[in-house]
């Protein structure tokens, strides 16, 4: 076909245009803020009948690129990745040439048997039995929702056929992710049934508070179904008790999911899963690699400690797909999609290449870099710290200055990229620790940018 282009040019294409990107995150770290209307103008995104020519494309290919946030600059502190890690980069770019689906080993071959080694090494390392199971959805909101669902399905089995006739009640603290609320929804189970147990001043989950709500709920003849506990929270990064909660879910016979989107990587570390206590007792645990490990959007997993819920609530069979190979290789049957995206190999070249030592030591630097952080705000008398270590977030304010105004200065003059939560009616600024590329001094030059920035409109 005549629009069929040489591949070998595309790559060097890529390479040329990446070569000056890495050189424009050193020039120019912060990106125009500008509004889209006028980005849109001056990129050329329109679409047209006719081909744009190749050295017109290129040029502006690479404009687009440059004029795109740059998350992995020592100035991206605004989420909660960051960064980029070469070996699982090279891990990404083989998985969109392979451009496999992850539904049959037929089609997925051995990056069936890379998927698996790394759902039974997190299985095992967190506890879980040979029972267990997991898999790659699309991130940590449809991890959640899977665990949801499963939960669901557990406590009425004929749900996924007759749909729900009870009144489900899901508990979650109040400082938990917002994927919560929208996945009752998707549920069928309201986003009303959602019960939002407050959190103490640390930002865990209240267990006298959530129990006397279990109650309260079992006398109004409400079923209660399952509860959520977060590792690391979106904001303040705090861990919830999983072990405490896990006596009440057995109390109450609740399924007990972590989400441990951010926090989960914890794991890895010798000096910090004591944060995951009682992880084993959960009945679902959801973890994202492109958080805390640097690995590009997205590579989230759920697991179940029991694989049966993963077959009960997302098996189908299809003779047009399954051809071949038995269910434990044909991962399809555990997954919420039909087609999906090989999310494993990236993960899986960077744990390779560095080893489980090498994970370990991501995370250990990441809470280090928010404890060299917190120690500076703490002694120093202009800033109100927020958030508490261990955590890669790094809650402040800064001399009484409005934190949603302060965080629009700095992304408009293009200073720093960072954002602000909430806890209660409190508002402050969320830093983020996440990028390993960051040394010391770019940890503490995050603050001088601030100081310095605030000291100049005076
Ligand atoms: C605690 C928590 N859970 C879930 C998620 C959602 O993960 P994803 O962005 O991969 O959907 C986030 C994202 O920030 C999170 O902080």
């Amino acid at each position: 076909m005549s629009t069929e282009t040489n591949i070998k040019q595309d790559i060097a294409t890529f390479n040329h245009i990446f070569d000056a990107l890495l050189q424009d995150e050193i020039d120019h770290p912060m990106t125009e803020a500008g509004e889209p209307e006028d980005i849109f103008k001056q990129l050329d995104i329109g679409l047209r009948d006719e081909p744009m020519p190749d050295d017109a494309f290129n040029e502006n290919l690479k404009a687009l690129v440059l004029k795109t946030p740059k998350t992995s600059s020592n100035r991206f502190f605004n989420q909660l990745f960051a960064g980029r890690k070469g070996r699982a980069v090279l891990g990404d770019l083989l998985a969109v040439v392979l451009n496999n689906s992850m539904y049959t080993y037929k089609v997925g071959g051995p990056q069936i048997c890379v998927e698996r080694e790394i759902i039974r090494q997190i299985c095992s390392k967190i506890g879980y039995s040979e029972e267990s199971g997991g898999t790659f959805p699309t991130g940590g909101s449809m991890a959640n929702f899977m665990a949801l669902l499963m939960a669901r399905d557990k406590f009425d089995t004929e749900i996924s056929h007759k749909g729900v006739r009870q009144t489900l009640i899901a508990y979650s603290s109040e400082e938990s992710h917002y994927s919560m609320a929208k996945n009752a929804s998707f549920a069928g189970i309201g986003r009303d049934n959602v019960r939002y147990i407050p959190a103490d001043s640390d930002g865990k989950i209240k267990l006298d508070a959530l129990e006397q709500q279990i109650k309260a709920d079992l006398e109004k003849g409400l079923s209660p179904f399952f509860v959520n506990a977060t590792a690391g929270t979106t904001v303040l990064g705090t861990y919830d008790p999983i072990d405490n909660l896990s006596v009440i879910c057995n109390k109450y016979n609740l399924w007990l999911h972590v989400d441990g989107a951010l926090g989960g990587a914890a794991m890895f570390s010798e000096r910090y899963k004591y944060l995951l206590g009682g992880i084993e007792k959960s009945d679902s645990f959801a973890f994202n690699a492109h958080k805390m490990l640097g690995v590009p959007l997205s590579s989230s997993m759920i697991f179940a400690r029991d694989k049966k819920y993963l077959y009960q609530s997302f098996s189908n069979d299809a003779d047009y797909l399954y051809q071949g190979h038995s269910d434990d290789y044909n991962l399809g049957k555990m997954s919420l999609q039909c087609g999906r995206r090989n999310d494993a190999l990236k993960f899986w070249t960077l744990w390779k290449s560095v080893g489980t030592k090498g994970l370990e030591e991501i995370v250990d630097y990441q809470f280090e870099q928010s404890k060299v952080a917190h120690d500076y705000i703490e002694k120093h008398p202009d800033y109100t710290v927020y958030s508490k270590t261990p955590s890669v977030t790094v809650c402040f304010n800064y001399k009484d200055i409005d934190p949603v105004k302060l965080c629009t200065e700095l992304y408009e003059q293009q200073k720093i990229m960072v954002g602000y939560g909430a806890q209660g009616d409190t508002t402050f600024i969320r830093s983020v620790t996440v990028n390993t590329s960051n040394n010391t001094e770019d940890t503490l030059a995050f603050f001088k940018v601030i100081e310095d920035f605030v000291e100049n409109k005076k």
